[in-house]
């Protein structure tokens, strides 16, 4: 007989050495028992109630917001909630768990926590509450779960909640710093009554994570006493000195054969800049339409980023050539205005497919790629090249939500089409109202970039002066924006 040593965690001996199960750890830890599928679907049905209410609230906060920084960060943190809560559902879903019971509040609590945060009525007090509060809470919890559960039998769940974290924490980072810069003692103070009914609520849930001895109340509210007012009004910061100005048509320019090239990248860096104007635009649709299945909140929230994503992309071009696209520039925000106040959501969508699907012909994306090639400008090439990638993403998310919607492809043209024709520019309005003087700022701009490369002006290039006049038609075949 073998008279080898008897087997515990320490003797028992791996194939040559080799890591044992998987390299997850140890054989001594993975001998204790983790937490039941019961409890680990329960926590992850909190973890995901979190991120959806998170994403919820960067998304309403967004477009009237007016600082361009905060409206970027809302931008990229609703889509990694998205992300999150997108892995959360499918992990519940494979743990003997019907979908359904999502879309349950796992606590009263948690409703009036996150209501109150939507409700703040000023934008520190909402950065607060998500960044102070909430997200710590959840990050904890999150690294509570990876602890507990067990490391071999619920793996995707550790995996998940780790990914996750990582994330949320580079949200904590970013959330932390504008905290910094936006919260002076005195808002802080104000906020008090707020801040304790949100430290309260947390108590009264036992913590995002249920862990802390829930008691089975939620507190009496505060700022979500009366019903939410989401606020679908595009507003810029001070920098954005001519919000109205629709002086320049850079599609005009850029279709222009006889216009320099590196002249058409500067138009191009300005035309991404001017995409704020999008998630600002498609923050309301997603507002707006309820009902829909979660894959359209992804889709769309998904699409919204990128939107984001192009307009700092025009914002590092100006930065690259050391130009102030606030002084020489006017990225305005009449499209998502106009849209915002004039049509419903579902025409909304119809006008940003009808657009973005004209942004794939040969004159499209392709020809901007091009136009950076030619300029041997290798940062816009790459911008250009991700934004072209980015525009045959979303002409597929327009094919699944809202061309799927209509009887054919056809008609969901022609329909977005219509909706377009019937936006009111009213160039003339924007005038008379004194909302803007139509400024061309174009010659300023390019100049001032001949002066960054040292090279004299091109008098044909600065002498350009083309303004839209208030005619939809005008701009009817060319990519406007998105
Ligand atoms: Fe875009
Ligand atoms: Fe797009």
């Amino acid at each position: 007989m073998n008279q080898s040593n008897p087997i515990t965690p320490e003797t028992y001996q791996s194939y040559r050495g080799l890591p044992s199960l998987a390299g997850l750890g140890r054989f001594s830890e993975a001998m204790k028992p983790g937490l039941s599928v019961e409890e680990s679907v329960t926590r992850l049905k909190r973890h995901h109630y979190a991120l959806r209410r998170i994403h919820t609230i960067m998304i309403a906060k967004l477009t009237a917001e007016p600082i361009y920084e905060l409206k970027m960060g809302f931008s990229y943190h609703a889509f990694l909630s998205a992300e999150a809560v997108t892995l959360l559902r499918a992990r519940v879903g494979e743990m003997r768990e019907p979908p359904l019971g999502l879309d349950k509040v796992p606590h009263p609590a948690m409703e009036v926590f996150f209501d109150e945060i939507l409700g703040a009525e000023k934008i520190e007090e909402v950065i607060l509450g998500v960044y102070e509060v909430a997200l710590p809470s959840l990050i904890s919890g999150l690294q509570k779960h990876i602890d507990q559960t067990h490391l071999l039998a619920d793996q995707p769940t550790r995996r998940l909640c780790r990914q996750i974290k990582t994330e949320a924490e580079e949200m904590l980072e970013w959330g932390k710093k504008s905290i910094e810069c936006l919260v002076t003692p005195q808002i802080r103070e104000a906020a008090k009554p707020y801040l304790s009914l949100l430290s309260i609520s947390l108590a009264c849930m036992g913590s995002i994570d249920g862990t802390q001895s829930p008691r089975e109340e939620a507190p009496a509210r505060y700022y979500s006493n009366k019903p939410y007012q989401y606020d679908k009004v595009p507003r810029r910061d001070e920098r954005f000195q001519d919000p109205f100005n629709q002086g320049v048509s850079p599609e005009t320019f850029l279709y222009d054969e006889a216009k320099p090239v590196d002249a058409k990248i500067l138009m191009m860096f300005f035309k991404r800049i001017r995409e704020i104007d999008v998630p600002e635009m498609m923050g309301s649709i997603i507002m707006e339409t309820p009902g829909k299945p979660w894959e359209y909140y992804r889709d769309l929230t998904r699409q919204l980023w990128d939107e984001a994503r192009h307009a700092m992309m025009g914002e590092t071009g100006f930065v690259s050539l050391g130009i102030d696209w606030a002084k020489y520039t006017a990225p305005n925000l009449n499209w998502s205005y106009n849209l915002n106040t004039q049509l419903n959501p579902a025409e909304r969508h119809a006008v940003l497919y009808f657009i973005e699907q004209g942004l794939m012909p040969k004159t499209g994306k392709r020809f901007e790629w091009e136009v950076s090639i030619m300029g041997k400008n290798p940062l816009a090439t790459t911008f250009q090249d991700y934004d072209w990638a980015d525009e045959v993403l979303h002409a597929r998310v327009g094919r699944d939500w809202y061309v799927s919607s209509m009887a054919s492809s056809h008609e969901a043209i022609e329909n977005g089409d219509k909706c377009w024709a019937q936006v009111m520019q009213n160039w003339e309005g924007l005038r008379t109202k004194g909302l803007t003087q139509h400024r061309n700022w174009w010659p300023e701009l390019y100049t001032e970039y001949c002066k960054k490369v040292g090279k004299t002006p091109d008098p044909e290039t600065l002498a350009y002066a083309i303004s839209y006049e208030g005619k939809r038609a005008d701009l009817k075949d060319l990519s406007y924006s998105a």
